[in-house]
């Protein structure tokens, strides 16, 4: 429907750049290098936020949880979740941590296989034409056949030549992108694959130890930056840690992930939590929510702000963290990386 390509303006520098036909606002400002502030690309965390000053607009998601009433009253709206109709001028606060060093592009990318992991996790290998260029920590953005609006998954491998994209994706519910990844979807199929996206990404540079922090699919991104991490020279010498939860002993695929990469397996520490109590089988790591036993280890570890700390999880876990390493640990957040999604 929206096969124009419209200019989107910004009112405080009147710097204008197009958008594509299927692209939102948040899409077109990367693809275009402007520092739009975001976060999860998919309606969730409220960074996104502009005022229209002129122009049709249109809203994908009315309901989307980033807007609150008061900011929807106001006349806020989600660059990710709205689509231009015509030349439109806004009125946003950039953010220069937002700037895309690699600027998001589409491709076609084919299923090439996909792994089991756990009951509800598995491995996606998917190939496309060109090479996959992302930093370590990135997202993509996946269109996938009969799902409306794109799905955010981060990706488990290297960026590297051969246009490999891998993810660990877990299978929440049966709505939702799950099921067309996990049972519709079949080897040589083809989908949509937008990226690079994210500010969670591996940063170089200091010389601080890094701390990994994770539960479930969350491992993904962490896979990534730990990969390059512990094969980077300048970090030879720095100590990587991976402290990883699940509900049981069976939900944890991070020891096995680790175990098949030589560098990885070699590099990182890695500290398994179980948190349901009820489990009675036989288990020897901690227990608990990964952020308590992050906490107790770090009682014993020195000062917080010796580390760098890169996590990704469902908002309970990023939002528990968040309390005990800013507001209890004082640790700068500019020490802190994550992305936070629905
Ligand atoms: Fe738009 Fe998160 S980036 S709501």
């Amino acid at each position: 429907i929206h096969m124009a390509r419209h200019l989107i303006t910004l009112e405080a520098s009147g710097q204008s750049f197009p958008c594509d036909a299927g692209d939102t606002v948040l899409r077109a400002a990367l693809r275009a290098g402007i520092a739009f502030p975001y976060e999860c690309s998919s309606g969730g965390c409220g960074s996104c936020q502009f005022e229209r000053v002129s122009g049709d607009l249109e809203e994908l998601w009315p309901q989307a949880p980033g807007l609150t009433p008061r900011a929807r009253e106001r006349g806020r709206q989600l660059a990710c979740q709205t689509v231009p109709r015509g030349d439109c001028t806004l009125r946003v606060r950039l953010k220069p941590d937002c700037q895309p060093s690699l600027r998001p592009t589409r491709r076609r990318a084919t299923l090439v296989s996909r792994t089991r992991l756990t009951a509800d996790m598995a491995e996606f290998s998917f190939r496309a034409g060109e090479p996959a260029d992302f930093l370590p920590g990135q997202y993509a953005l996946l269109d996938l056949p009969g799902v409306a609006g794109a799905r955010a998954y981060s990706m488990s491998n290297l960026p590297n030549d051969e246009g490999l994209w891998q993810f660990v994706i877990k299978q929440i519910g049966a709505g939702r992108g799950g099921m067309a990844l996990f049972e519709f979807l079949q080897p040589g199929d083809t989908i949509g694959l937008d990226a690079p996206y994210g500010m969670a990404h591996l940063r170089l540079g200091n010389d601080r130890d890094i701390v990994c922090v994770g539960g479930g699919s969350g491992i993904s991104p962490l896979l990534s930056i730990l990969a390059a991490a512990a094969r980077a020279p300048e970090l030879a010498s720095r100590r990587l840690l991976l402290f990883y939860g699940g509900r049981t002993p069976a939900d944890l695929c991070a020891p096995a992930l680790l175990a098949r990469d030589e560098a990885l397996a070699r590099r990182v520490e890695c500290v398994t939590a179980i948190s349901d109590p009820a489990y009675a089988g036989a288990w020897e790591g901690q227990r608990g929510f990964v952020h308590q036993v992050l906490q107790g280890w770090l009682e014993s570890a020195g000062d917080a702000s010796g580390y760098d700390y890169y996590f990704c999880g469902p908002p309970p876990m990023t939002d528990a963290l968040q309390r005990l390493l800013m507001l209890e640990k004082r640790v700068p957040t500019a020490q802190l990386h994550f992305d936070r999604f629905v």
